[in-house]
């Protein structure tokens, strides 16, 4: 823990198992957060300031310093989240800073405060799905969230099945990607990118639904159908992620794989029979980042 500061926060990062691109047209979502944590620790200072490992967090933290209307710090990061590794080391950072500044808020109006503070500091006009899955997720659970009204719920979600995130290699910023051309064209009511929300809405409760039946096949199946449709109608993936994807999908022991957040490179997640692990990642012939659920820092016990 970084000890000298007058406070302390801690944050997860976050996979999103299915309901991608949904988020921020009131759709429902099935993140949860993971076992990788970003820690900050801060004290007041005449300006805001930030050491940390990793470079460009100054923005996020004034940024979610402001929306919750605290006077500059000088923060101290230290995470385990690796930067733009797709398990959004962003959001975890976000959410630690509020966790350590204002403990005792509501985990909803945290994660709210934390995707206006997103929004603000790279000016994409993200959803809440990140921040919310960091504030609330629970170790044992993905969070079924209806991004409309912000109610959940927790969905058991087995440490057997082993979350895998895949590092595409391909890395951009998401100011420097059409995630923003994207959201206005579903808002606009584009057919291909309509069909798109429609059909992943429906994965979604598919896939719950075979989650709670452990029905793991299935849920690999809505995996793969996911990913055609974000290569295909909503047009965010490329040639090197489909070409992972499709390599994970041959694996033996991979239930299904596609690729996750925002795309346009990024990265790829993957449910693999927890014992396989090992032999799916040599099969895979890249490095694998495995991770379980685990909590937000608002949740409660
Ligand atoms: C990024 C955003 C989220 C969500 C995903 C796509 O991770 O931060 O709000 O829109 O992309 O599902």
């Amino acid at each position: 823990m970084p000890s000298d500061g007058d406070w302390w926060g801690r944050a997860p990062g976050r996979v999103n198992l299915i309901g991608e691109h949904v988020d921020y047209l009131g759709g429902v979502v099935l993140p949860a957060a993971v076992d990788r944590f970003t820690e900050v620790s801060g004290r007041p200072a005449p300006e805001w300031s930030i050491t940390s490992d990793v470079p460009g967090g100054l923005a996020y933290v004034r940024a979610v310093g402001e929306e919750l209307g605290v006077a500059p710090q000088a923060v101290v990061v230290t995470s385990q989240v690796p930067p733009n590794a797709g398990i959004s080391s962003s959001a975890a950072l976000l959410v630690a800073v509020a966790a350590g500044l204002k403990p005792d808020m509501e985990g909803k109006e945290a994660a709210l405060a934390c995707q206006r503070a997103e929004q603000k500091a790279t000016g994409v006009q993200v959803g809440v799905m990140d921040q919310f899955a960091s504030a609330l997720g629970r170790r044992g659970g993905a969070i079924l969230l209806d991004c409309a009204t912000l109610e959940y719920q927790v969905v058991p979600f087995p440490d057997e099945v082993a979350i895998a995130v895949i590092d595409s290699g391909e890395h951009r910023s998401l100011a420097a990607t059409p995630y923003n051309q994207r959201r206005r064209e579903a808002e606009s009511g584009d057919p291909k990118r309509r069909r798109h929300v429609d059909s992943e809405i429906a994965r979604v409760h598919a896939f719950v639904a075979a989650l709670r039946a452990r029905d793991f096949a299935r849920m690999g199946a809505l995996l793969k159908q996911s990913h055609l449709s974000l290569r295909d109608d909503f047009e965010v993936s490329t040639p090197n992620v489909d070409a992972i994807v499709e390599r994970a999908w041959s694996i033996d022991g991979c239930w299904g794989a596609r690729i996750m957040g925002a795309g346009f490179g990024g990265s790829v997640l993957a449910l693999v029979e927890r014992p396989r692990t090992k032999s799916f990642e040599t099969a895979l012939g890249r490095p694998v980042l495995f991770c379980t659920t685990a909590a937000g820092a608002f949740a409660k016990p």
